[in-house]
């Protein structure tokens, strides 16, 4: 599945060669995620047994997995790697940073929907899952919505808020050769918002790390803050909207357009309190734009749009002020992929 311009080249990057594969989740919540995923947002549900349920955007086995659990938030990033040469060289460079890597086991690697898998530490406590096979499917999915954009872009991208922002871009840099798309300032409950867009392959952006500027506090209680997938039609994101409305689902924030990738998009709350953007038509790395892209800093997060909807809402980012008041929890980090970019192998 890839595209030649991005293709690992003399320069050993991995950029183009990696893909968000899969999200894994841990929730005690099992009958809210079945009719959020499938009745709101329009997702293939298989439900493989009461602890365990699955949802496909595409052929896949899984592109979400839900395992019941007590811990309510994102537990492991899966990246889908190109081919074996890549993962060769994404392996080493954890392993020459000294950060422990793990195989996971054949039940895990069945679950996730691959036939394989190694893990190592994330920011945040976000473990990072690797794998290059993915299981496929023939068999059609039952879902409301039409079908979702992956393929090449991955399955949509990872936003986390972090006091220590350079780390993880740093972290993405070593592990991925992630490239800066942008940054955004955002002025909520009177402090400002800095988010750094990090793309590592056509998608704008795979992971976007939020902070908030000048102060060292993290005011969001899962890992993280949203994940995002793109619809393949309006339709099918105007319809997610007014189902997430109509099955008292927490909205929170209305449809609007993003200023850096120009997506169209909405956020709601999930069963377990991150929040999932569901997108329309975000700009694409084209070769052209690749070479031609200058990194800019945006005014604001959406161009028109993104209204708080349920209360509540801005009652939560109103706490930002008291985070910053509040004693600090140390972040998890790990500080071995976190080195600057011209330390890495
Ligand atoms: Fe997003």
């Amino acid at each position: 599945m890839s595209v030649d311009f991005l293709q690992p080249t003399t320069d050993l990057s991995v950029f183009g060669a990696v893909h968000l594969g899969y999200l894994v989740v841990e929730s005690r919540r099992m009958t809210e995620w079945h009719r959020f995923g499938a009745d709101a947002i329009g997702l293939h549900v298989d439900e493989l047994d009461g602890d365990t349920l699955r949802f496909r955007l595409d052929d896949h086995a899984c592109r979400f997995l839900v395992q019941r659990g007590p811990a309510e938030d994102l537990m492991a990033i899966g990246w889908q790697v190109d081919d074996h040469a890549t993962f060769d060289r994404i392996i080493a460079r954890v392993a020459e940073r000294g950060v422990p890597i793990k195989e996971g086991t054949v039940q895990e690697a069945a679950l996730r929907g691959v036939e394989r898998l190694w893990r190592f530490a994330g920011p945040k406590g976000i473990v990072q899952e690797i794998f290059t096979t993915p299981l496929t499917t023939a068999e059609p999915l039952r879902m409301i919505s039409s079908g979702f954009v992956t393929g090449e872009s991955g399955m949509g991208h990872v936003a986390i808020t972090s006091r220590d922002p350079l780390g993880i871009h740093r972290y993405y840099d070593t592990l991925f050769d992630s490239r800066l798309s942008d940054y955004i300032d955002e002025n909520i409950s009177g402090l400002t918002l800095k988010i750094r867009f990090l793309r590592v392959n056509e998608r704008h952006h795979s992971i976007a790390v939020a902070n908030v500027h000048g102060l060292k506090v993290d005011p969001i209680r899962t890992r993280a803050q949203h994940v995002n997938i793109e619809a393949a039609s309006l339709e099918d994101m105007l319809g997610a909207y007014e189902r997430v409305r109509a099955l008292g689902f927490t909205m929170a924030w209305s449809v609007g357009q993003h200023t850096n990738d120009r997506e169209l998009s909405f956020y709601c709350v999930t069963p377990s309190g991150f929040e999932l953007e569901v997108g329309w038509n975000p700009i694409v790395f084209t070769p052209e734009l690749e070479n031609a892209w200058q990194v800019a800093t945006h005014q604001g997060i959406s161009v028109w749009g993104h209204q708080p909807v349920d209360p509540g809402i801005l009652d939560k980012l109103g706490q930002i002020r008291g985070a910053a008041l509040n004693a600090r929890r140390p972040e998890i980090a790990v500080p071995g992929l976190s080195t600057p970019a011209g330390a890495a192998s």
